[in-house]
């Protein structure tokens, strides 16, 4: 049984449909990340999942359950926010509790939880203390331990790690998925970071303008991009126009503007589905850039120039040109990168690129 289920799910405010249609399924268990830039209906999505906004049409089940009208707190859901929204006059134990009150719990019982939810955020020492006697990581993680102490069926969480500093926050999405993998709770998780995204999920929704774009497991979704949307928004790509001039089971024939013939496995190309006008999809990272003209294997090989060099330390990312087309490469380096102006030879396998059908709605 899917632990969520979103059927036809439209959200208007007044002129403003900030939710189209959208449908989705998160299996019971499971990690679930809805992906997209600010304003794409991500937060209001996980609100009506919540019960804190009514959908304007369509059906939200919970484990089965019709939902649309049952109230926030008859939902069973714990929820975190980028604002951890501790109370300040509360300890921590009792912020802890809170979720616990209106239930029917024992006293033991409830020390109980609060303190194998503490265990849990390893953090079992500081239920005495006040919220502004912590860290803002220490913080989250509490707001995290009282979402998790009523045992909820789903775990809703919108942007939980974006008041964080950057390391705090790699070190965070470690132990979210630690913490959630232990308990085993479906969770849904809001982000616009890809890389938390990537990192974390078992499945991402990738949404943009309240659609869904695409669905999939991470590797999927970076390597095989249902559209064009997909393909900027995760990564660093080099999208060129192509044609599809000839598709079976194995190998998809296309010729690219400013390369020429490629022909890239079936595999990579999944979302395409006939011949005709069409985007090539390179990363950056499988575009190869080496000195001179070393003797080349399966790649395929286009002579360039370094327009512009972005230093990163152990990579760099390279703006190159190569006749009239314009490509990024971001490669791992020894000890310096190319220089400005340096001819190059770009190459890249076959079986690294994907493709899309031109226009995918
Ligand atoms: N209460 C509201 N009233 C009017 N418009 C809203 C309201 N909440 C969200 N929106 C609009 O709905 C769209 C989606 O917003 P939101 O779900 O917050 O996006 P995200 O969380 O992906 O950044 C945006 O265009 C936003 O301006
Ligand atoms: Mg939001």
């Amino acid at each position: 049984m899917s632990a969520v289920n979103l059927s036809n799910i439209v959200k208007r405010f007044g002129a403003v449909t900030a939710v189209h249609r959208m449908s989705m399924e998160i299996p019971d268990g499971s990690f679930v990340t809805l992906l997209g830039p600010s304003g794409c209906g991500k937060t209001t999505t996980l609100r009506m999942i919540a019960g804190l906004l009514d959908p304007s049409e369509g059906d939200i089940t919970i484990r089965g359950k019709r939902v649309n009208d049952v109230p926030i707190h008859k939902r069973n859901l714990g929820l975190v926010f980028q604002n951890y929204a501790l109370f300040p006059h509360k300890t921590v134990a009792e912020n802890v509790a809170f979720g616990l009150k209106y239930r029917d719990v024992s006293r033991a019982d409830m020390d109980k939880k609060v303190k194998s939810a503490l265990d849990l955020v390893q953090l079992p020492q500081v239920g005495s203390r006040y919220p502004r006697e912590l860290s803002g990581g220490q913080q989250q993680r509490i707001a995290l331990a009282r979402a998790i102490v009523i045992e909820p069926d789903v775990l809703l969480l919108d942007e939980p790690l974006s008041a964080l500093d950057a390391n705090l926050r790699e070190d965070m999405r470690v132990e979210l998925k630690r913490i959630q993998h232990q308990i085993g709770v479906t969770t849904v998780f809001v982000t616009h970071d890809q890389s938390e995204a990537l990192a974390m999920s078992d499945r991402l929704v990738v949404m943009s303008n309240g659609r869904v774009e695409q669905v999939g497991t991470p590797e999927d979704v970076y390597n095989t991009p249902a559209s064009e949307f997909v393909a900027r928004f995760l990564g660093t790509s080099n999208i060129l126009d192509a044609r599809c001039t000839g598709l079976d089971q194995t190998t998809a024939r296309l010729a690219v503007a400013g390369i020429g013939d490629v022909e890239v496995p079936r595999e990579k190309t999944p979302h395409l589905d006939g011949e005709g006008a069409a985007k090539f999809v390179l990363r950056a990272e499988k575009l190869i850039v080496v000195a001179g003209d070393a003797p080349t294997d399966e790649r395929v090989s286009l002579e360039g120039v370094v327009e512009a060099v972005d230093y990163q330390g152990q990579a760099a990312r390279y703006f190159l040109r190569s006749g009239d087309v314009r490509f990024q490469a971001i490669n791992m380096i020894d000890e310096r990168p190319f220089g400005e102006g340096q001819t190059v030879s770009l190459r890249f396998r076959p079986r690294d690129c994907a493709a899309l059908p031109e226009k995918t709605r």
